[in-house]
């Protein structure tokens, strides 16, 4: 049977029940597939945790067992004005409700990023931008960030099981000489060098102590980037901040990364001695987005641009295909792999048709790809 034309009522209750989709006979969902390897999670939109969408809300339970918030815990979305009473908790409250509900694995993105974080943060009380060359820019910008991760860290403790500390934080040059660690263009690191990362990280701990802390980036599989991701950790754990896990996100596209630079990068981060997470998977089917590999937002109309690339659909379970065989082959270190969206429609890639399921909720044959790596 065509699985794109079966109808949405029975392909949502075959899914539930098990209807053998694939070679993994008697297993029809992700999170039982890999259920020996690890959770399989996804980033949900209001719509869905709200439970307007209940096509999407049908999926994530069937499929899924751990959540990530795609939006609502961004400084600009948790906290958009300064101050203690400048805070919005109710969204974040009703996703992290969402996944007690559903006993879900239950993620916190973001903390400390560059992007998505309101102006007022990096300016003082009368719009003027604080200055890493000032000592007292610097106290005012670490008391905003340790108050901040106090507060969203501190209001779901012992209820977010995972966190996004430190968001995108490397250089993104593809120049291998390129001598700068961290991405020089971040406010954050403009104005407070490293020490951002070593106290967000220290304050996170402090908020939790038992959450599990992350570091999260694109594009890792490329050498130079990996490299100062290496350097970065190396540095931190010399310091003894508490990072945890190294979460890779895989934008992914077509043909990048081939299995041989997966598996290579995989088993280079994993000398760093920590779990890893693949935090945001997709795989970006756009024409405009073969010869783009990085996830930077401000890229991203060039890299969704022009109409799917040629034999999308094929190339798409094939590269799927490839990025399970070495997930499943790395399981002893990959503690969590989720994709960054339920189906197409959702996805800030949509153009690019980068998810298992189409925009009618139904499973692509990238769906079946997958759950035959769980072997
Ligand atoms: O909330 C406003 C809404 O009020 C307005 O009507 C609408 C009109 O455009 O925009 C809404 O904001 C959008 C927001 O998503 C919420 O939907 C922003 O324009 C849009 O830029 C934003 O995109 C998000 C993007 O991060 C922004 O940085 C994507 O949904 C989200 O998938 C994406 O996720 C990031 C990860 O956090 C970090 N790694 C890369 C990844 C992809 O960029």
């Amino acid at each position: 049977m065509n699985k794109n034309l079966i109808p949405i009522g029975f392909a949502l209750a075959s899914l539930f029940t098990g209807c053998a989709m694939g070679r993994a006979e008697n297993v029809a969902t992700l999170k039982e597939a890999f259920s020996k390897d690890f959770p399989i999670g996804v980033a949900v939109n209001q719509r869905q945790f709200m439970g307007e969408d209940t096509n999407g809300v049908a999926l994530i339970t069937a499929q899924f067992n751990s959540l990530a918030p795609e939006n609502v815990l961004k400084w600009e979305a948790v906290h958009p004005r300064r101050g203690t009473n400048g805070y919005n908790f109710a969204p974040g409250d009703a996703y992290v409700a969402f996944g007690e509900k559903n006993k879900m694995l239950i993620v916190g993105h973001t903390l400390a990023w560059h992007s998505q974080t309101p102006r007022w943060v990096f300016q003082d009380d009368n719009g003027r931008a604080l200055s890493g060359t000032n000592a007292a820019d610097r106290e005012l910008l670490l008391a905003r960030l340790h108050e901040h991760i106090q507060t969203v860290v501190g209001r779901y403790k012992g209820r977010i099981q995972i966190w996004d500390v430190v968001n995108e934080a490397l250089n993104d040059s593809s120049n291998i000489n390129d001598t700068n660690m961290l991405r020089q263009s971040s406010p954050w690191v403009r104005i407070l060098g490293v020490e951002f990362i070593v106290k967000a990280f220290e304050w996170a701990h402090e908020a939790d102590p038992k959450a599990i802390l992350r570091y999260n980036d694109y594009s890792v599989e490329n050498e130079p980037k990996r490299k100062r991701l290496i350097a970065l950790i190396k540095m931190l754990q010399a310091k003894n901040v508490p990072v945890m896990v190294i979460g890779s996100q895989t934008h992914a596209n077509l043909s990048w990364p081939s299995a041989e630079l997966e598996d290579a990068a995989l088993t280079d981060i994993a000398k760093l001695g920590l779990p890893i997470h693949i935090t945001e998977l997709d795989v970006n089917g756009a024409q405009g987005g073969q010869r783009n590999q990085s996830a930077d937002v401000a890229q991203n109309s060039q890299a969704a641009g022009g109409k799917l690339a040629e034999s999308a659909d094929e190339k798409l379970s094939k590269q799927y295909a490839s990025l399970f065989a070495a997930f499943h082959k790395h399981r002893s270190e990959i503690k969590l792999v989720t994709f960054w969206g339920v189906t197409d429609a959702d996805s800030w890639r949509r153009n690019g048709k980068p998810l298992l399921f189409d925009g009618n909720w139904q499973p692509k044959p990238a769906f079946s790809a997958v759950i035959e790596q769980a072997k």
